[in-house]
């Protein structure tokens, strides 16, 4: 029978990661990084698979960051289960797991915050006041202590990686940034910790956000282009399942991420919506026919 790999080693401390790293950095090897909130799905684990593939060396951080939460959003019930993120981290052979405790990252007396302007002051920046301040934060600090040469995001949170582009550039911090493909369900739905949150029912009528994209898609690619009618025929959609709160659609520019005009160019989609009391996200990139 083949043995069980290993289980990733796990480093709480700063310093502990400095020391551990710095033997392969001297060596030159390529340092990835991926950093998550843990609760890690097919998702998470698609970003490890490709780091470990793409450097030599593999960092992973498992930290829930209390500074992207708002005062009446999930920080406390978030899912934590580091044994199982562990186990399941075991067959890509990550080098290290940073899991640090808040006082490590944000110790008594902290008081520096990054803010990146402009793209975060739609969608999920509108909706969730503080909330991109907190991952800048957070995300800045792991690239300080990690110092990898490249790090590894989901494009399910598309707006993040807009932003974590910008405090790179802005910051001039030396890593380059992968953004890599949204991870779905059979069904369509995308991987997220917090689809754990939803019963039976509300599953089945989170679907809606990807049929709403896939929607869009379709629009598009039959050579809609007037934002306007892609808009209020996706949310025509919503108005046909009331258990799903609509908090905004989007169709913009995938840089500036700024409503489009005119549908002459690539656009994403961009979808938030209150399913019960989970709130969740998702996105699709679509081009025009030529
Ligand atoms: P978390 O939600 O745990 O996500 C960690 C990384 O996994 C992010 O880059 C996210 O975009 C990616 N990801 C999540 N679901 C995905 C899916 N279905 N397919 C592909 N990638 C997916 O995002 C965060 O944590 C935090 O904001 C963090 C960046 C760690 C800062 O605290």
């Amino acid at each position: 029978m083949a043995s069980r790999p290993d289980l990733p080693p796990v480093v709480r401390h700063v310093e502990e990661v400095r020391r551990q790293l710095e033997p392969l950095r001297a060596q030159g090897e390529r340092i990835g990084f991926v950093p998550t909130m843990g609760a890690l799905h097919p998702g998470h684990l698609s970003l490890v698979d490709v780091c470990s593939r793409e450097c030599d060396a593999t960092v992973v951080s498992i930290f829930v960051n209390p500074t992207q939460f708002g005062p009446n959003e999930d920080y406390e019930k978030y899912p934590r289960n580091l044994q199982k993120d562990l186990e399941l981290l075991a067959p890509y052979g990550v080098d290290l797991v940073f899991a640090p405790e808040v006082e490590e990252i944000y110790p008594p007396g902290f008081g520096t915050y990054v803010e990146a302007q402009g793209v975060t002051e739609h969608w999920e920046g509108r909706s969730r006041p503080g909330h991109f301040r907190g991952v800048a934060t957070v995300v800045t600090k792991l690239f300080l202590i990690v110092q990898p040469h490249v790090a590894y995001f989901g494009h399910k949170d598309y707006q993040q990686s807009v932003v974590i582009r910008q405090v790179v550039r802005d910051l001039n911090i030396p890593v380059e940034i992968r953004v890599c493909p949204t991870v779905r369900e059979e069904d369509g739905l995308a991987w997220s910790s917090r689809n754990a949150y939803l019963s039976p029912e509300e599953r089945q009528q989170a679907l809606v956000l990807w049929q709403s994209l896939q929607l869009a898609q379709q629009l598009i690619h039959s050579g809609q282009q007037d934002p306007r009618t892609v808009l209020a025929q996706m949310k025509h959609l919503y108005d046909q399942h009331p258990a799903v709160r609509l908090d905004y659609v989007g169709l913009v520019d995938p840089d500036t991420l700024l409503p489009v005009e005119r549908i002459t160019g690539p656009v994403v989609a961009l979808v938030a919506a209150w399913v019960g009391q989970t709130r969740l996200i998702d996105n699709l990139r679509i081009e025009p026919p030529h």
